[in-house]
C-alpha cells in the first residue's frame, strides 16, 4: 500500500508546516499524528482561541446556528463501536467541524467589527483542520469510512450540536481534537505499530 496519494504540494505544504516543529519530515508521515506532540498543539491554539473569546457573549455572536459535531464521548459505547465505525465517526465529524469553521470563517470576513486577533484564530483553526484531515486520511481513516456499504460496519449516525457563538465554535475545536479524535488515533496507532 503506498503512504498516500498526496500532490506534491501537499508535501510541500506538509514539510513547511512541519518545520518549526522540528519533526521528522521525510520519515513517517503516517506516524505524525501518533506523535500526541501534533495533536496536542491543535488542542492548544484551540484553547488559546477559547480564551480570546471569552467574556464576549454578545460581541461574539454568530449570528446564526451552525451545526458542529457532539463533542462528549461515552466511553463505553465508544469501545463497544468496531474501529470502522470509529473511523466513519470521526471521519464524519471531521468533515462537519471543517464545514463549520470554514462558515465561521465567512461570517467573520463579512462582519463590520474589527475583529483581528480572532481573525488569527479562526485562520490557525482552518488550517489545522486542513491539517487534521490530510493526517487521518493517510492513517486510512477516510478509507474505512467510504468503504463499500455491504463492507461497512453499520455506521452509528453522527451526533450533532450547534454552535451560536465564535467561543463555542473553538470550544467544539479543541474538545473534539482532545476527545474522539485523540481516542481514535491512539487505536489506528497501535493498529499500525502491528
Ligand atoms: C487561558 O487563560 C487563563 C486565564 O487567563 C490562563 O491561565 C491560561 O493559561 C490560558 N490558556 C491558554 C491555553 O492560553
Ligand atoms: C438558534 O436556535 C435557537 C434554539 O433553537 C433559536 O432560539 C435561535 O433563534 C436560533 N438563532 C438563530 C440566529 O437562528
Ligand atoms: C455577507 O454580507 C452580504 C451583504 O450583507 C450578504 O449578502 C452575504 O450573504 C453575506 N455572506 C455571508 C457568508 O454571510
Amino acid at each position: 500500500m503506498g503512504v498516500c496519494e498526496c500532490p506534491a504540494w501537499l508535501w510541500l505544504l506538509l514539510s513547511l508546516l512541519w518545520l518549526p516543529l522540528g519533526l521528522p519530515v521525510l520519515g513517517a508521515p503516517l506516524h505524525l499524528i501518533c506523535d500526541s506532540g501534533v495533536l496536542e498543539r491543535y488542542v492548544l491554539e484551540g484553547k488559546e482561541a477559547e480564551n480570546v473569546t471569552m467574556g464576549c457573549a454578545e460581541s461574539c455572536s454568530l449570528n446564526e446556528n451552525i451545526t458542529v459535531p457532539d463533542t462528549k464521548v461515552n466511553f463505553y459505547a465508544w469501545k463497544k463501536m468496531e474501529f470502522g465505525q470509529q473511523a466513519v465517526d470521526i471521519w464524519q465529524g471531521l468533515t462537519l467541524l471543517s464545514e463549520a469553521v470554514l462558515r465561521g470563517q465567512a461570517l467573520l470576513a463579512n462582519s463590520s467589527q474589527p475583529r483581528e486577533p480572532l481573525q488569527l484564530h479562526m485562520d490557525r483553526a482552518v488550517s489545522g483542520l486542513r491539517s487534521l484531515t490530510t493526517l487521518l486520511r493517510a492513517l486510512g481513516a477516510q478509507k474505512e469510512a467510504t468503504s463499500p456499504p455491504d463492507a461497512a460496519p453499520s455506521a452509528v449516525p453522527l451526533q450533532t450540536i450547534t454552535a451560536d457563538t465564535f467561543s463555542k465554535l473553538f470550544q467544539v475545536y479543541s474538545n473534539f481534537i482532545r476527545g474522539k479524535l485523540k481516542l481514535y488515533a491512539g487505536e489506528a496507532c497501535r493498529t499500525e505499530d502491528r
